[in-house]
């Protein structure tokens, strides 16, 4: 029976590190791959972790099961960094459980939703391709309208639209901020129409809050998410701690329902717990419980969100200097310095992508998507100058 199994793609991201390994040039430039880099081109694991991670051997005196749910200090620690510190359960209406990482997260939201009887998810395009296969794998039927306009910014007329259309009980996937992989995000006032048009279209909100802090800050960046929760009636937010806590492959994720009533609640969360059983168990303790550490620590936490400063200020000054280049060939830098997070999209051909690759050692997907951590104050100007040249 096995070989009816058919070869599947390759994943385009994992074969374009292969390919920058094997390259010899030194000045070679990796925009590939979404990790947070430093100025030096190191993923380091933050001070933070490091020092909850040597508590966690200190004391620790366990690694026995812990449940489905994982670690619910853990959950319930994250809840005033997501939902606001004035009100983290909206009124007791909000409960979480961990999951593994922001695709575990991701994967349990939705499918609550399609056991809640959703079939059909409308999602902005282009997006992070894991989103499309994982609605693909539950089943779901996924509708697409575009996320950005010609201008660069969020496309309105694209989203009214499809809310137009959208039937009640249909849901709606949004990333909360950083947009994977345009970085293009709502504003405010965008935020403020888009949610006003959820509860009137009846749709249920699937927030994707997978890089928060990395855009403007941990509030700022949480914005659409508490004004959507606070619109809507009910709504699920999969969270991600692996980039903001630079935990990627530890796995650290959660996953909140936010019900109409709270005594609706437990009988949500008994599905996350059935669901996550027959999936993965339980989830993986070791980045969660070091988060959970961070955040009990006011002197940890501090350090965290210093680290974490770092990280963003350097992504803005990267984004700036990009902006600051302007037109470069036929091709517009400006709108990076707006947009957010680990990713823009820039609008070259694929002979372009190639022979930036071939002629010049740089290196990034297909799409055009670059990481803007890979770039450096050592590479940035080598960078621009390249393109300039594929695109004159
Ligand atoms: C938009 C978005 N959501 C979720 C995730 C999942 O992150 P992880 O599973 O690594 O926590 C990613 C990771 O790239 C992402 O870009």
């Amino acid at each position: 029976m096995l070989e009816t199994l058919t070869q599947q793609p390759p994943d385009a991201l994992l074969a374009l590190i292969k390919l920058y390994g094997a390259d010899p040039r030194a000045d070679k430039i990796d925009l590939g791959v979404g990790v947070y880099r430093t100025g030096q081109g190191d993923t380091p694991v933050f001070a933070a972790v490091k020092a909850a991670e040597q508590k966690l051997v200190d004391e620790q005196d366990s690694k026995a099961y812990l449940g489905p749910e994982g670690d619910m200090e853990f959950v319930h620690a994250l809840m005033p960094y997501v939902f606001g510190k004035a009100d983290p359960t909206m009124g007791g209406r909000i409960e979480g459980m961990q999951t593994p990482g922001g695709t575990g997260a991701v994967r349990l939201a939705a499918a609550l939703a399609r056991g809640a009887g959703v079939g059909t998810v409308w999602m902005g395009t282009p997006s992070w391709p894991n989103h499309a296969q994982i609605l693909k794998d539950l089943g779901m039927t996924l509708k697409g309208f575009s996320h950005a306009a010609a201008d660069g910014t969020a496309d309105m007329d694209s989203l009214r639209a499809a809310l137009k259309e959208a039937a009640p009980g249909d849901a709606i996937l949004l990333h909360g901020c950083c947009h994977n992989p345009l970085g293009i995000d709502y504003t405010k006032a965008q935020w403020d129409e888009l949610a006003g048009l959820l509860a009137d279209a009846g749709v249920l909100p699937i927030l994707d809050l997978a890089y928060q802090g990395l855009g403007h800050g941990m509030d700022e960046d949480a914005y659409g998410v508490r004004k959507v929760l606070s619109t809507v009636p009910e709504a699920l937010v999969a969270y991600s701690c692996d980039k903001n806590f630079g935990l990627y492959r530890d796995r650290v994720g959660a996953v909140y329902a936010m019900a109409a009533d709270p005594a609706q609640l437990d009988a949500i969360l008994s599905n996350g717990a059935t669901l996550a059983r027959a999936s993965w168990s339980m989830p993986p303790d070791h980045g969660a419980a070091a988060v959970r550490l961070i955040l009990a620590d006011p002197k940890l936490t501090a350090l965290w969100l210093d680290e974490l400063d770092t990280m963003r200020t350097r992504m803005r000054q990267v984004r700036d200097r990009l902006a600051a280049a302007g037109k470069v060939g036929s091709l517009d830098l400006t709108p990076c310095g707006t947009q957010n997070g680990l990713f823009s999209v820039l609008a070259l051909t694929p002979e372009q992508i190639l022979k930036l690759r071939t002629d010049h050692g740089i290196y990034m997907a297909g799409s055009g998507r670059i990481n803007i951590a890979g770039l450096t104050t050592g590479n940035i100007e080598k960078f621009i100058a390249d393109l300039a040249t594929v695109t004159a």
